[in-house]
């Protein structure tokens, strides 16, 4: 192990772990976006339930159709809201009717109060969380708790497109892991040939040496362009199609989304991979992807991605078996590196949000990287 050896990885026994969670710390990275819900989840004025970073949330749509996330947690006793009822405007708490305005949380109305009260109803706040709507996502932006949500909020994470028309689809899974070894997961490139092995992608004996250049972009770091490898079909069909050469991005942004775009002449496939944390033992693979290859009908590349997905989750259910004894862990090189580097950025942001001095980038510029798969 080396440089930035997350804490994750450093737990040989029981007692780092408990230190960690009593101090609060989970891991997570607080003042970003996270997918909670896809889009159809909310079904009219019904209220849903969701989790993230272990804060449940009950969310909405408003009657004028803005999507909005509240801490699922009446300010009065700590009821869930989700249990109350939703106007299109205020939730009112099942348990004393306060009501609260959803889009900003603020307390409109406490039943109980007579016209003697002087309690000023418009101080009380229930917590609420910024929230957007894209690419069929509920995106909340998750500021940490006992924070004031800052003046400016990004916006929140779009998928790229290329033309007016396009398919898209999404799917989705649980892992029962944290965070870290989700997204670590999703960046290693030395498990295809053993986890994915299937006729129409690759098998076990296709393994070849690979050396791929990776360079630092803002928050994150990018397989360079480049031709993607040849022995895979889809790659190949894309070729042929438009006769031009075939380019893959991959960049990996913090706190988790790893986007990938394919082009090939006027033909393009982009693809946006997020790892949220649920809870501490549990995070969610949300995986959207968009194309205008009118050839590549959904329904098959629904298929073969579900493939992968159950692939991955298999591997991952018999893994938190192991991490249950906390195992000594370790990343070699150079298959491990977009790990490593995974680690120190989010090592370095937390000691920039918390020194306030700039945020240091693990690569001082363009790396190749050699492995085997
Ligand atoms: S607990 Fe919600 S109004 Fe009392
Ligand atoms: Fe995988």
């Amino acid at each position: 192990m080396s440089e930035a050896t997350p804490a994750i990885l450093q737990q040989t026994n029981g007692t780092a772990a408990s230190e960690a969670e009593r101090d609060g710390d989970l891991g997570f990275l607080w003042d970003f976006w996270y997918p909670a819900l896809r889009s159809t989840e909310i079904v009219g004025e019904r209220l849903a339930t969701a989790m993230l970073l272990e804060v449940p949330l009950v969310l909405g749509r408003t009657s004028d159709g803005k999507a909005f996330a509240m801490r699922d947690s009446c300010p009065h006793r700590g009821i869930p809201l989700s249990y109350g009822r939703f106007d299109g405007k205020t939730v009112e708490c099942s348990y004393h009717g306060w009501r609260f305005d959803a889009c900003s949380g603020q307390c409109v109305e406490i039943p109980s109060l007579t016209s003697q009260d002087k309690l000023r109803v418009d101080r009380i706040f229930a917590g609420h969380y910024p929230c957007e709507e894209h690419d069929g996502y509920v995106w909340v932006y998750m500021h940490a708790p006992g924070s004031r949500l800052g003046e400016t909020v990004p916006a929140a994470p779009k998928l790229a497109t290329f033309s007016a028309k396009y398919k898209i689809t999404h799917l989705a899974c649980d892992l029962p892991a944290h965070v870290d070894h989700g997204i670590i997961g999703l960046m290693d490139p030395a498990h295809g040939p053993f986890v994915h092995q299937s006729w129409f992608w690759r098998s076990r004996g296709s393994i070849h040496e690979k050396q791929k250049q990776f360079e630092p972009i803002p928050n994150g770091f990018r397989m360079s362009p480049h031709s993607p490898s040849s022995n895979s079909l889809p790659y190949q069909l894309l070729k042929k199609r438009t006769g031009e050469p075939v380019t893959t991005t991959i960049d990996f942004i913090l706190p988790n989304r790893r986007l990938e775009e394919i082009r090939s002449g006027k033909l393009w496939f982009t693809s946006q991979t997020t790892v949220t944390p649920v809870r501490r033992d549990l995070c969610r693979i949300d995986f959207v992807a968009a194309w205008n290859l009118f050839f590549l009908p959904v329904a098959i590349f629904r298929a073969f991605g579900k493939t992968f997905l159950r692939q991955d989750q298999e591997t991952m259910i018999q893994q938190a078996e192991g991490l249950k004894h906390n195992p000594h862990l370790m990343l070699i090189d150079d298959a491990d590196r977009p790990a490593k580097w995974y680690f120190a950025l989010k090592a370095n942001l937390l000691e920039s949000r918390r020194t306030g001095v700039e945020v240091a980038h693990p690569m001082s510029g363009p790396v190749t990287l050699r492995w085997r798969s």
